[in-house]
Formats: C-alpha cells, structure tokens, sequence
C-alpha cells in the first residue's frame, strides 16, 4: 500500500495538539518576526534536540517552543499550516485542541488564541474544505484552581468550544484533582475528553471515566493492562485516541512493533490512530497510518476500519460526518 494511497483515504484527526504542529522552521520564522531569539543555530539543530526520554522531557521543549506564540496572526499561521499539511494527508475533519494555561502565563490572552485558532478553522472549512473543531485542555500539572479560572473566562467562546481536555505530565496528577472543574462543564454543557492511560496506570482512565465523565480517552494505551477495564471499554464502545508514533517517540514502547494497538483491535476496543504532536514525533496521519501498516501489516481493509472509527467519534455535525463516511466507502470501492 503506497502513502498516496493513504493519503487518498478520507480521514479525521482527534487527538493533536495545535502547538505540537510547530516546526522548527515556523518556530524561527515566528521567532524573527517577534524578535524572540531562540537558543538554537537554526531549524536544523533545533531538530536534533528532539531526542525525548519520556513525556516530561517532551513537554520542557514543546512549551518552550510555543513562546514564539504572541499575536492573533501568529495562532492564525500556526494553525493554517496544519491545516494546509492535514489536507495534504487526506485528514477531512480534525478536532485541535489548544492548552491556554501555557500562553495565558506567558501574557497572551484567551481572545488572542481563540481569534486566531477560530479564524484559522472558519478559513480551513472554506478554503480547504477541512471541517475542525476545538477543545480547550488543561494542564494537569497546574492548579485545579487555575483550570476552573479559564473555565470561567472561556465564557464568550462556550458556544466554539467543542469540549474541554486535560494534558500534560500525567502521572502524580490523577483525573481526581480536576473533579470540579469536569463537573463544571458538564453543568455548562461541555463534552469532557482527557488524556489517560499514556504513562499513566490504567486507574487514570477508570477515573476519568468515573469522575470526569469523558467522552473519549486520549491514549488509553494501558488500559489493556487491567481486563476488566477492557470489558468496560469494549461494552461502552468508548472512543480511545491512541497514537502510534507519539508513544513510540516518548519511549512508552521501544519499538512500534511492540505497540500493544493490535491487540487492543483484536479485543474490539473502539480505537482511532492519531499524530498528537506531529512536528515533534514522526509527522501526520500518513505517517501513523503508514508506520502502523508497516509495524502490523494492516491491509486496506483495517486502514478503512481505523479511518471510519475516526470519522464516527469526532466532534462534527452528523450531516458532515455522514458525508466524509461516504467519502470512505466511495473511497474503497473505487
Ligand atoms: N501527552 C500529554 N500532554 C501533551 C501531549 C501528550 O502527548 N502533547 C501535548 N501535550
Ligand atoms: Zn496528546
């Protein structure tokens, strides 16, 4: 199966974080155009830094990395790029999310994101015909208190935000410490996905579930480890956004063929492949989808399952989602 293939097969993206699109390249031309120096020669050894041990090694570059953020065009750019690549790779709908914690304490304020991202994504639907939404995360390795903060300052945006997530360093900041602020916008009517299960035990998830009422797991990985957890999975049919590349990169698996994805599929586990971070870990949804085809030797069929178990689980109108549904099987029987 060539990558033009895959590119060909309609496609949507759940789990990827806008400022994990940054290339080095976009990083030093943001960076010259906000007269930022950055502590690197140029784009290239800015790459070679991408070496991550783990999660938080990850994320001391990735929010470093976004301080070139600044300015409403800058938000609009970063995200426009994304889109211009995920069209590219036959990505039809992405949901993107965004962590304003980390630009709010840098001084850039929630209009200033929400204007550029939610312009970006009105210009992506009409120019690239990419449908997206948006999911405001929390860190979770800030306040609680904090994340209730810009909850509340996220009133005038209520009706653009498709969920709220939760992200960051995982473990020693369970789903428990974010009770209220879930519970918040399940009041307010928000729909609730979070990161569980990427390092973190599969108690992550079981509390997310229980505690945050999420809608959908990001990762989900080591649920497997607990089977009971996976029945629970397996009967509620609940999304999990797994991504390949991404765990490969943070060394929660030495090499893809040791993923446990397969077996997450053979235990009728509603999985979705995604690239969370793709100017970090490998590139976008072609290379996951590629990388898997090449680790597990799925055929077309498998890459139509995964790509339609997307499409069904994102944040997009039902007469959208039909339709890219269809895209898939006219796709396929081409
Ligand atoms: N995990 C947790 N937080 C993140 C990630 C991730 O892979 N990417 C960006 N923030
Ligand atoms: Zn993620």
């Amino acid at each position: 199966m060539t990558n033009d293939w895959l590119a060909g097969l309609p496609k949507a993206e759940l789990h990827l974080h806008i400022e994990g699109t940054l290339t080095p390249e976009q990083q030093f031309e943001l960076a010259e155009r906000n007269d930022i120096t950055l502590p690197y020669d140029n784009a290239e050894s800015l790459r070679a830094a991408y070496e991550f041990e783990d999660l938080s090694a990850f994320l001391a570059l990735y929010y470093q990395g976004m301080d070139v953020l600044i300015t409403r065009d800058d938000f609009y750019d970063l995200a426009m790029a994304y889109f211009e690549r995920a069209a590219a790779d036959g990505v039809r709908h992405a949901d993107i999310s965004f962590d304003p914690q980390a630009h709010r304490a840098r001084g850039v304020t929630l209009d200033t994101c929400f204007d550029g991202l939610l312009t970006a994504m009105r210009d992506a639907s009409a120019r690239l015909d990419v449908s997206s939404a948006l999911i405001m995360s929390f860190m979770r390795d800030r306040d609680a208190d904090e994340a209730a903060e810009v909850l509340e300052d996220a009133a005038p945006w209520y009706g653009e935000i498709a969920a709220i997530g939760l992200d960051s360093a995982e473990v020693g900041n369970p789903p428990e410490k974010f009770a209220a602020v879930f519970a918040r916008a399940a009041e307010l009517g928000i729909p609730r996905v979070a990161h569980a299960g990427e390092e973190g035990g599969p108690e992550y998830v079981t509390g997310a579930l229980d505690v945050l009422n999420v809608c959908r797991i990001d990762h989900g990985v080591r649920a497997m480890e607990d089977p009971e957890l996976v029945a629970r999975l397996r009967e509620s049919r609940m999304p999990l956004t797994v991504c390949p590349l991404s765990n490969v990169y943070l060394k929660g698996v030495a090499r893809l063929e040791d993923h446990n994805l397969p077996a997450m599929i053979a235990e009728g586990l509603n999985v979705n492949i995604n690239s969370d971070d793709p100017a970090y870990f490998g590139g976008g949804m072609v290379n996951n989808f590629a990388a898997c085809v090449a680790a597990f030797d799925w055929d077309e069929a498998m890459c139509r399952m995964i790509a339609a178990n997307g499409v069904r689980d994102a944040f997009m109108p039902a007469d959208r989602r039909e339709a890219v549904l269809a895209e898939i099987e006219a796709y396929m029987g081409a």
